[in-house]
């Protein structure tokens, strides 16, 4: 697996409120021993009623996800809270870069809170956006920004989208990657495609839905002058990818699903296309998170399955299909540590600030790039077919 030299932040403990991740939760939280817990998130969310709108994605843990109104992917939830106008707070129980598509998608006097300032994403830490920017300026003097389209995954920052917004382009989620291509390569004549920030979500729609081949794609590289590729190769490329990836999905490996088809006979490879391009290769079904849980959901009992995407919605997948087969793709991997940031003491403690008065952990979206993300964000939206993961 490829990796990035980047300065880790310790989590929680940095002091960039920019960044993704490493921001200190402030704040006297509860004891996670608290035996009451579970029974004052309960009081909390009845004093707020309908001023609260909780929203718990598919990759969060099973405490927090019994306490969510609405569960899906990062696409749905944002659509969930624009579709409570009235809700005065929204507590997104999801990493940093959802918060933030949330605000984008929501009136401004609506309060969009992250329990744990801590729970980023490690793939959206890794385009910033003065790196986008210089990568643009090097293919602007190697004479090919007027044919790039940028196209960001919906997992980045609301500066990278902005700058999507603002340079032509659009956002994407994993099931309309294909679409927003298809779109992206009709915006220009010989469009290339520049995409952010999961090379492996670019290069597996690229190759497997759109026929391009592994010639046509290119790795930009950040940490290396004009980002490892000459001018040739830029001009050569359809799809400059932007050298980023998952920590968790990124993990998994070619090896492992060999072994268990060796293991388990007649099993069902079922990985999400942020894994690595040779996984995605051996799998039997490639999809989003909202279409793994609809494959499982309409998988005949007695079908096994190992499942290459984030271990708490795997497990929580298994424990609702006990007549089903379900195993985790690899025992190596685990829980996206992020992801898992949210738990039940940072849930009571937002709610109960909520309930005295005080919003802890606004996520807010300077105006300016508010506006251009929306722009991207609307871009997808306007898509023709299948425009967003329902
Ligand atoms: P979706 O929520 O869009 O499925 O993305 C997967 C993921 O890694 C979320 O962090
Ligand atoms: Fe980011 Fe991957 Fe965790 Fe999703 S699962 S929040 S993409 S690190």
């Amino acid at each position: 697996m490829t990796t990035i030299d980047l300065p880790l932040l310790p989590l929680g403990r940095g002091t960039d409120l920019s960044a993704e991740r490493g921001v200190e939760c402030p704040g006297d939280l509860p004891a996670a021993s608290d035996p009451d817990l579970v029974a004052r998130a309960r009081a909390a969310k009845e004093a707020l009623g309908e001023r609260v709108f909780v929203l718990g994605h598919h990759y969060q843990r099973d405490e927090v996800i019994q306490f969510a109104d609405v569960t899906g992917d990062s696409f749905k939830l944002a659509r969930d809270a624009a579709g409570r106008p009235d809700a005065e707070f929204i507590v997104f129980c999801g990493v940093h870069f959802m918060a933030e598509s949330a605000d984008i998608l929501t009136g401004p006097d609506q309060q969009v809170i992250l329990p744990d300032l801590a729970a980023g994403c490690s793939m959206a830490d890794m385009a910033a956006l003065t790196q986008v920017e210089a990568a643009w300026e090097a293919m602007t003097a190697a004479g090919v920004a007027d044919s790039v389209v940028p196209v960001t995954y919906m997992n980045s920052s609301a500066d990278i989208k902005a700058f999507c917004g603002r340079n032509g382009g659009a956002v994407c989620t994993s099931s309309n990657a294909e679409v927003a291509l298809e779109w992206a390569f009709e915006q220009k004549p010989d469009a290339k495609v520049f995409f952010l920030p999961d090379q492996h979500l670019g290069r597996n729609t690229a190759i497997l839905k759109m026929g391009l081949t592994l010639d046509d794609c290119v790795v930009w590289n950040p940490h290396k002058p004009n980002g490892g590729l000459t001018d040739q190769e830029l001009r050569d490329a359809k799809m400059i990818l932007w050298k980023g990836h998952c920590s968790v999905h990124g993990r998994f490996s070619p090896e492992v699903v060999d072994e268990l088809r060796a293991t388990m006979p007649g099993v069902q490879i079922l990985v999400h296309p942020e894994c690595q391009h040779e996984v995605v290769l051996k799998a039997d079904l490639v999809g989003s998170t909202e279409f793994i849980i609809k494959t499982i959901e309409a998988a005949p009992a007695g079908s096994s399955w190992a499942i290459g995407t984030e271990m708490n919605l795997v497990k929580r997948l298994a424990n609702a299909h006990p007549d089903k087969q379900i195993a985790f793709l690899d025992k190596t991997v685990c829980y996206c540590s992020t992801m898992n940031r949210i738990d039940l003491p940072h849930l009571v403690w937002a709610l109960e600030s909520l309930v005295a008065g005080t919003v802890v952990n606004r996520i807010q979206v300077d105006p300016d790039t508010e506006h251009w993300a929306q722009v991207a964000l609307q871009r997808m939206l306007d898509l023709p077919g299948k425009s967003h993961k329902d």
